[in-house]
């Protein structure tokens, strides 16, 4: 059967099937017998709406694989502890940037992941996943996943071993802000905070989480085994945002957007949704979001990595010189690699106007960030006036503001202090 013809087959199907339990549902719903079939519409309208906007084999197979659960679970919309809490966060239109450029800017609320409340979730549930699956994790066995982080994947990972029966060791720079720390103690994790060192540097975080995970594993005396998940470096990085990110910006916005704007931490998030979304989108523009500091500007721009503050000697004391915590690095990784040749372009975002990106996203729009999230917006707004009105970028708000209260707001203007009508012009031009 021709592909075409194999398509309206399947998606006939498909129709039909939503269509007569749309029916059966609106009867039970008539006669109350069935007190959650208002869930229940939802989920099907959303299916259908999925339906609506078919292309491949692989989308009926996912509406049909969808319905199977949902007849299964007969209209309940129960997640599967913690884990089920992770994706699916909403798109949301930023007003104020939107009346501000004429463009639509949209933004994915990664914060609202259930467990570490930050895209990390998505890798630190597919690191574990991919670990178990190669028969690597025993839960309740002593086994310790053991990373380096600047904090929120250690959050995301310690959250999720709790659920699924395993330990987490934490190494992170000593200049990260203390809310990460003390809520990953909390959250039962062995936290070491150490100084900030170059990657050629043994002590530096990432190189002794991966010490530490070979000597809990070579000590007989220690139950279980140590498992580095490497975040920098491993395939399940990249994968999770390719499999779950990218494609849900591209069915919540019908596929419709011309950009696509995100920081690059581990370069997981911006390799993996560029890779999804230009599959489908061969003319999206992918732009590199970069606070002060970074090499990654210049190694988009111009292919080689070095930042001007290094070149005149100001010897760097953090991993970048930046207050920004999360994005921006000084070497290139495996996950920021793979989908390096697909960014277009760079925007390189100051200090200065993220902070003051920050306090204007509280102040028009209730909305309470963090850093990383701040310079996206920048970026997107810088982008936006590039492109001109009309055209629709799309952006990430990764975590919240509440991770960054004593180091990046404690830098942050009063909300509401005296220049408060402080325009986006003044915020861009800082
Ligand atoms: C808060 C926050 N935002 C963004 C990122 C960057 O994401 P990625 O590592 O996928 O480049 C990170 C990375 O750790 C982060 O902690």
């Amino acid at each position: 059967m021709p592909d075409h013809t194999r398509y309206y087959v399947a998606g006939a199907f498909v129709l039909g099937t939503v269509l007569a339990l749309l029916y059966q549902n609106r009867k039970y719903a008539d006669r109350k017998e069935n007190p959650t079939s208002e869930l229940y519409t939802n989920q099907l309208l959303r299916i259908l709406s999925r339906f609506s906007r078919i292309d491949d084999l692989d989308t009926v197979r996912l509406s049909l694989a969808e319905i199977q659960q949902s007849l299964e679970k007969g209209g309940e919309n129960i997640k599967e502890g913690i884990e089920g809490c992770i994706g699916d966060t909403p798109l949301i239109k930023i007003k104020s940037l939107s009346e501000a450029t004429g463009c639509e800017i949209l933004a994915k609320a990664e914060f609202l992941n259930g467990a570490g409340n930050s895209p990390k979730d998505r890798v630190a549930l597919s690191i574990i996943q991919m670990a178990e699956e190669q028969g690597l994790l025993i839960p309740h066995s002593g086994d310790t996943i053991y990373e380096g982080t600047v904090g929120s994947t250690g959050i995301s990972l310690a959250a999720i071993c709790r659920a699924r029966g395993y330990k987490a060791h934490i190494c992170m720079p000593n200049d990260m802000a203390t809310e990460k720390s003390d809520l990953l103690l909390k959250l039962g994790a062995e936290v070491e905070r150490v100084r900030p060192a170059p990657i050629v540097d043994q002590k530096q975080f990432v190189n002794l989480a991966r010490t530490r995970a070979k000597e809990h594993t070579d000590d007989p005396e220690k139950p279980g085994r140590g498992l580095f998940a490497d975040q920098f470096e491993t395939e399940a990085n990249w994968r999770a945002h390719f499999t779950g990110t990218g494609p849900e910006i591209y069915e919540q916005t019908g596929g419709y957007l011309h950009a696509f704007v995100s920081g690059a931490g581990t370069g997981g998030t911006i390799s993996g949704v560029a890779l999804f979304l230009r599959s489908k989108l061969p003319d999206l523009k992918i732009v590199l979001a970069d606070p002060q500091g970074s090499g990654l500007f210049n190694k988009v721009k111009y292919g080689v990595m070095f930042d001007p503050k290094e070149r005149e000697g100001t010897r760097r004391r953090h991993q970048v010189d930046t207050i920004v915590e999360g994005i921006g690095i000084n070497r290139v990784t495996h996950n920021f690699e793979v989908g390096r040749e697909l960014i277009s372009d760079a925007i390189r975002v100051t200090d200065e106007q993220a902070t003051g990106m920050a306090r204007w996203l509280v102040e028009n729009d209730g909305i309470f960030v963090g850093s990383s999230s701040a310079v996206n917006c920048v970026a997107a707004t810088e982008l936006a006036k590039q492109l001109g009105p009309g055209h629709r970028i799309v952006t990430l708000l990764c975590d919240s503001g509440a991770r960054h209260l004593s180091k990046f707001w404690a830098n942050t203007e009063p909300i509401g202090g005296v220049d408060r009508d402080v325009s986006m012009e003044h915020i861009l031009a800082s």
